[in-house]
């Protein structure tokens, strides 16, 4: 572990499971706390302000494991809740996740398991700890553009028409500063960050360059006023080299009027702008991420020192928001395992339906960006792809794995897998927009389907989406009752149920654009049918 001691709090009534545990938790460096059920570790976290994971069984006395659990998530408590279990079934796994434990560790447990687990666990906890620092540092940063603002306010009474100016925009920056915290796609920070120079600054050329992994390039994110976009250059070169090299920023107030250091450097980078500045994008966490780049291009216009005060405070924010929107995407990535974990379960379950979830999810993603879906949209679609039919983790196995046609009464319980999924899914905050899909993905353009026998536009686009995906891979796939339809006579099932099981649109861009992309086949094999 690096900078500092995790502690894990051990929660079990078996002693004997206790001192074991305890054992290999300090022989990997954790400070290690123990209780014997629910209701003592409750007692510890109120008296123990450094606990950052806490590792419970699940039956104990007085209070079990997933009420220990329900209790931290009810307070609000950022401690790391894991669960030991047993017996690992998905109804329990479901139960786990839903009660608010971020992993599960099987029981009898190996020493290399509790490792890796709690590695992960302690990764989250880091990001947690992060985040909550650099929230302090945003305020502070705000705090310090007020007292600024509050100073050109005085000043404004004085008259100073520019100076009301400046009080203006630092009025936007600083409501604008929400709005980058807030944003959850670091593309879209970027974006927006960019935007704000532009009006404050007047600038209609800047850019924002982020260190690539190696740390060796700077990449163009994003730009305005110009089409750089993806243009790598290395650390060693050029203004972005010499900015990133000696972290500070570099300000040109006038070409024409520069020393030949400078005139050298400008060369080697071609940069052509009359007035710029470069400034470095910093964090806590990561250190110099960045550059944000402005210029101004115009004969009769520079960027002042006063501007130049402006971007250092701003950039500082920016920083701190794209590193947030960064953060953020990690761990929906973490999430995306947790999905992938609970998908797993119902696969385990129902052999037919392995791997179904995630071609499903390909299909769709590529149906939606064909159509012109884009962001939120493709993120809910990856994981409702994973998640649509969890639901089945409610329907007995029998049933899933029959190799003949199900009595009307096995198919009514088979009917109800969309509804259990979205039951199993609602509560997880950042599964909420999954949850249209999972419930709607059986509904058909006539309003013959289930649960809620939706018609044409009743049913949400996106959900439309993953209904043709769902059919192309169930047809394409073995099942218990049938062997796999060839692409062609599925293509055929297709093009006949379209208007009325699948939007016609979606099955026409479907085979025309999607199918080839994963299969040898050519949409005019099909012609005529
Ligand atoms: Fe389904």
């Amino acid at each position: 572990m690096d900078d500092k001691n995790f502690s894990v709090l051990v929660v079990d009534d078996e002693a004997a499971l206790r001192s074991i545990l305890k054992e290999i938790l300090l022989e990997l460096n954790y400070s290690v706390y123990l209780a014997e059920d629910g209701y003592e570790a409750l007692q510890k976290i109120k008296n123990q302000d450094d606990i950052d994971i806490v590792l419970t069984d699940i039956k104990m006395p007085r209070m079990d494991g997933l009420e220990l659990v329900r209790n931290l998530k009810s307070e609000n408590s950022d401690i790391i809740p894991i669960m030991m279990t047993g017996y690992i079934d998905s109804e329990i796994l479901v139960s786990v996740l839903r009660a608010g434990a971020y992993d599960f560790i099987p029981k009898p447990f190996d020493a290399q398991a509790v490792e890796l687990i709690l590695k992960r666990s302690v990764k989250k906890r880091k990001m947690i700890l992060d985040n909550k620092r650099l929230m302090k540092k945003l305020k502070t940063a705000n705090k310090k553009l007020k007292a600024q603002s509050d100073k050109l306010k005085q000043k404004v009474v004085i008259g100073d028409k520019i100076l009301e100016k400046k009080y203006e925009e630092l009025k936007y920056i600083s409501e604008t500063m929400k709005k980058i915290n807030s944003s959850m796609d670091y593309k879209k920070t970027i974006h927006f960050i960019l935007n704000v120079v532009k009006k404050v600054i007047g600038s209609k050329r800047a850019s924002i360059m982020l260190m690539t992994e190696d740390k060796k390039h700077l990449k163009v994110v994003d730009m305005i006023g110009s089409s750089f976009i993806n243009e790598k250059v290395s650390i060693s070169n050029g203004v972005a080299g010499w900015v990133a090299k000696n972290n500070e920023l570099l300000y040109v107030k006038d070409r024409t009027k520069v020393s030949d250091d400078i005139k050298k450097l400008l060369k080697a980078d071609r940069y052509e702008a009359r007035s710029f500045v470069s400034l470095p994008l910093n964090t806590v966490k990561r250190g110099l991420i960045g550059i944000l780049n402005v210029t101004k291009d115009k004969e009769d216009e520079v960027i002042t020192e006063e501007e130049v005060d402006i971007l250092k405070i701003f950039s500082q924010q920016a920083a701190a928001g794209i590193e947030s929107s960064l953060t953020y995407e990690e761990l929906e990535n973490h999430y995306l395992l947790t999905i992938k974990a609970l998908s797993n379960a119902i696969e385990a379950k129902d052999e037919y339906t392995r791997g179904h979830a995630e071609r499903v999810t390909e299909y769709a993603v590529e149906l939606a960006k064909q159509v012109g879906y884009s962001g939120e949209d493709i993120r809910t679609l990856k994981f409702a792809g994973i998640l649509h039919d969890i639901g089945k983790i409610g329907v007995p196995a029998e049933i899933l794995g029959k190799p003949a046609k199900l009595t009307d009464k096995e198919y009514d319980l088979m009917k109800r897998h969309p509804e259990i999924g979205e039951s199993i899914v609602e509560g997880i905050d950042f599964l909420e927009p999954c949850l249209k899909i999972i419930r709607n993905h059986h509904e058909r353009i006539d309003g013959k389907g289930y649960p809620d026998g939706l018609k044409g536009e009743q049913i949400p686009g996106i959900v439309k989406v993953l209904t043709v995906a769902d059919a192309f891979d169930a047809m394409t796939s073995d099942r218990p009752y049938r062997k796999a339809l060839s692409v062609s006579e599925t293509v055929k099932r297709l093009k006949i149920n379209k208007g009325k099981q699948f939007d016609s649109k979606l099955v026409g861009i479907f085979i025309e654009k999607v199918i080839g992309k994963f299969f040898n086949w050519r949409s005019n094999e099909s012609k005529g049918n």
